[in-house]
Formats: C-alpha cells, sequence, structure tokens
C-alpha cells in the first residue's frame, strides 16, 4: 500500500468507520480458483451476495466469472455490471411469481428451489430450468449457514428426483442445470466431496443437463495461525470426478462453482475508531468503537471470529479486552477476552477479513447511516460508496 493509501490517511479523508477493499487481492483469489480447477468447459460464478459493491464485483466479472443472484436486486446489479444473461444464474429461495416474470423477461436461468416452483415455472411457458437438489450432507462454519440436510429450506430434497423427472415429461420443460449449495465457510472438503457424488448421480438422470454447479462454501482461515483451504487439493478431486462423471453420462458437461466468501473475504478492512476505554470492578475491560453490529454483524449472528488490529500503538503493552461496539445491544461485540495491544481513544482498529458479508449484511439499526466503501486498485485509490447521510436515511420516510 502507498502511503496515500495508508488507512490513517484513508480514515482521515473519508471518516470513520471505513471498508476498504485490495482489489489486487480479489483478482488473484478469483484466478486462483481458475488455476484448480482443471475441468473444460468450467465456468465459475461469483455469489455476489458475499459482497455486491459494484467495484468488487466488476473485478471478479473481469476474471471471467458469471453471476449466482439471489434475488431481483442482485439481477439487476449483475446485467448492469455488463455481466451476459445467460452467465447469471437465478438461485431462488421462495421467489414470488412477479419476480419469476421478471428474471424471465431478463432472460435468466432460473434454479429451483422447490418442485412447485419447477412447475410454475413450467406452467408459465419456460423452457429451460436449473433444479437445486439437497443432498442430505450439509456443511458449514454455524448451523445458520448449513444449507443442506434435514433441517434446512433449501432445494429439492434428493428423493424428489423422481418428480422432477415427471414434470419435466409432462410439461415439456428441460432441466439443463443440476445444483446444489450444502454450506459457508467450510476449511475441509470431505462433505463437500460426499455431497458432489450424491449430486453426480442424482445429475446422471437428468437428461437434458448443459451443467452441473457444485455451489460454493469454502472458507477462509479467519484466526491465527488456521490453515488455509486446500483448494488444489479440492479442485483437482473435483476435476476427476467431473470426468468420471461426465464419462459416465456419456457427454462433457459444463462444471460451475460459485464462491462467495473465498473471493472477498480477506480483500476487506473495516476500519474503526477507538471511542472510550473502560474498566470495571472485576478488571474487564471494555475498548468501545465507533461501529457496531450494524456494520458487522457476523460476531454477533453467528459467533464468527474476526483478527483485530490496533494501527495506532501496535507495540503497547497486551492487554486482554472485550472490543464493543456503539450500538444500544449488549450482543455488540467484536471480540471477547482478546489480548490486544493495551488501546486508548483515538485509536484506529483494523477488523480484519470483513469483505465477504460485512457491508453486505449492515443495517441502519440505531438509526446510524451505512459507511463508506473504499476500492484499492494498485497505485488508485476511490470511492466506490459514499458514506451515507443522516438527512440521506431520513429522507426515506414519508414525513
Ligand atoms: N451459492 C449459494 C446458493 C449460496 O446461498 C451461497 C451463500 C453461496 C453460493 C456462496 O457461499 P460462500 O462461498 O460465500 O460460502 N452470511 C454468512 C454466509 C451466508 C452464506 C449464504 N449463502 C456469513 O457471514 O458467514
Amino acid at each position: 500500500m502507498t502511503s496515500a493509501a495508508s488507512p490513517a490517511s484513508l480514515i482521515e479523508l473519508h471518516g470513520s468507520p471505513l471498508y476498504v477493499y485490495d482489489l489486487a487481492l480479489v483478482r488473484a483469489r478469483a484466478q486462483q480458483v481458475r488455476a484448480a480447477i482443471s475441468w473444460q468447459p468450467f465456468q465459475p460464478l461469483y455469489a455476489i451476495k458475499a459482497n455486491p459493491c459494484p467495484a468488487v464485483a466488476a473485478a471478479i466479472v473481469g476474471e471471467g466469472y458469471g453471476i449466482d443472484a439471489v434475488s431481483p436486486g442482485e439481477v439487476a446489479l449483475a446485467l448492469r455490471l455488463g455481466v451476459r444473461p445467460d452467465l447469471v444464474l437465478y438461485t431462488e429461495n421462495n421467489m414470488t411469481d412477479a419476480e419469476q416474470a421478471l428474471a424471465i423477461a431478463q432472460g435468466v436461468l432460473i434454479n429451483c428451489g422447490s418442485l412447485d416452483r419447477l412447475e410454475r415455472l413450467a406452467r408459465s411457458g419456460a423452457k429451460q430450468a436449473c433444479v437445486r437438489f439437497n443432498p442430505e450432507f450439509g456443511d458449514g462454519a454455524h448451523e445458520k449457514i448449513c444449507t443442506a440436510g434435514p433441517l434446512t429450506k433449501f432445494g429439492v430434497h434428493q428423493s424428489l428426483l423422481g418428480e422432477v423427472r415427471r414434470i419435466e415429461r409432462e410439461t415439456g420443460i428441460q432441466v439443463v442445470g443440476c445444483h446444489m449449495h450444502i454450506g459457508s465457510g467450510f476449511l475441509d472438503a470431505t462433505a463437500f466431496s460426499k455431497s458432489c457424488e450424491v449430486i453426480f448421480a442424482i445429475a446422471a438422470q437428468l437428461p437434458h443437463l448443459q451443467f452441473v454447479d457444485v455451489g460454493g462454501g469454502i472458507g477462509i482461515p479467519y484466526r491465527e495461525g488456521q490453515a488455509a483451504f486446500d483448494l488444489a487439493t479440492m479442485g483437482a478431486t473435483l476435476s476427476a470426478s467431473f470426468a468420471a462423471f461426465c464419462h459416465r453420462y456419456g457427454r462433457a458437461l459444463e462444471l460451475r462453482v460459485e464462491p462467495g466468501r473465498f473471493l472477498v473475504a480477506e480483500a476487506g478492512t473495516l476500519y474503526t475508531t477507538v471511542t472510550s476505554v473502560k474498566s470495571n470492578p472485576d478488571g474487564r475491560v471494555f475498548v468501545g468503537c465507533d461501529t457496531g453490529f450494524n456494520h458487522l454483524v457476523r460476531v454477533a449472528m453467528y459467533d464468527a471470529y474476526h483478527r483485530i488490529s490496533n494501527l495506532t500503538r501496535p507495540h503497547a503493552p497486551s492487554q486482554v479486552v472485550d472490543v464493543v461496539g456503539n450500538i444500544c445491544e449488549s450482543g455488540d461485540v467484536f471480540a471477547r477476552q482478546r489480548a490486544l495491544p493495551t488501546a486508548q481513544p483515538g485509536d484506529q482498529l483494523a477488523l480484519h477479513d470483513t469483505g465477504a458479508y460485512g457491508m453486505a449484511m449492515a443495517s441502519t439499526y440505531n438509526t446510524r447511516p451505512l459507511p463508506a466503501e473504499i476500492v484499492i486498485d494498485g497505485p488508485t485509490v476511490r470511492v466506490a460508496r459514499r458514506r451515507q447521510t443522516v438527512d440521506e436515511l431520513l429522507a426515506q420516510y414519508v414525513w
């Protein structure tokens, strides 16, 4: 980073709190996924829900990615980024008929998460669909982000394949895509590989397929010393097992994956300023910041862990503290009993690996505006999203 892009100067220019993304790292991760999968044809999609900031998504699209979208807003964003409609997959989940009609008009393939939706899509005259199956093996860093298995609302249960075939026969719709997404944030590919085999067995019975999409979910090492996901081994295993499947199927199909977190998490940092430091009589120290779970909900919601650095005094003696936000709830905590350099009001802190599901899940709770988003692209630094003002926030109400 050049000095013009030092966190201190960025905060001075753009205010605190502040999200900053490093596009070089985003591109490197996008290339890493491509390099790991040798099977051709291969089409990665970016799960844009992880970070919908157009500047970030454009960097990934620039690496030849399509978009995995889950709402009309995400489809609109993808099309506005110039992504061809056939490279946008709309993975629906309880979509409305109006949303279905819009997606059809936009030329986007719908990935149906229920028999209900497949039937209605077929009856609307659509010729093609993708179907998301629940392969029974879920995984994920927390139960709230495990998206397969008996407890999840997602996908068509694998045992209902016969019904999918019946709808195909009765309506003439062709299931051209077979999809799964088993969960988010796994660092071990055991469940993923197992569910790939289940999904390939399902795919083998769908005669009109053009692609199989095995979803996203690759985790990143959030904790100090944690080992990274072994992408090279996963890529080699997946390429080999997909090749064997295509051989059995009798045709070379397109393989798709749809990572979100892996591409953007490590490239993002949430910078915040310490506003107060206080000690309770029992010795517990609270380091309070000018942001909270309104801007980064992952810790409160999933007990997630984010590394924290004190940029102002990195070498101060260590102190065990709770790092907390400025939202009026006791759950507004970024770290409990963490050893950090002793902080003082005014210090700047970095909450690391917050590029995925950080700003994407931010809210205006407590009527606090959203922070700005800055992208660093080599020597260039630019504002990707302006800081929201209180006036802008209040202007949405009908007074
Ligand atoms: N495909 C589908 C259909 C998905 O639902 C998701 C994520 C992905 C792909 C991308 O998963 P990834 O590669 O990012 O793991 N807010 C949570 C994560 C929720 C993930 C939801 N679906 C968090 O902060 O950890």
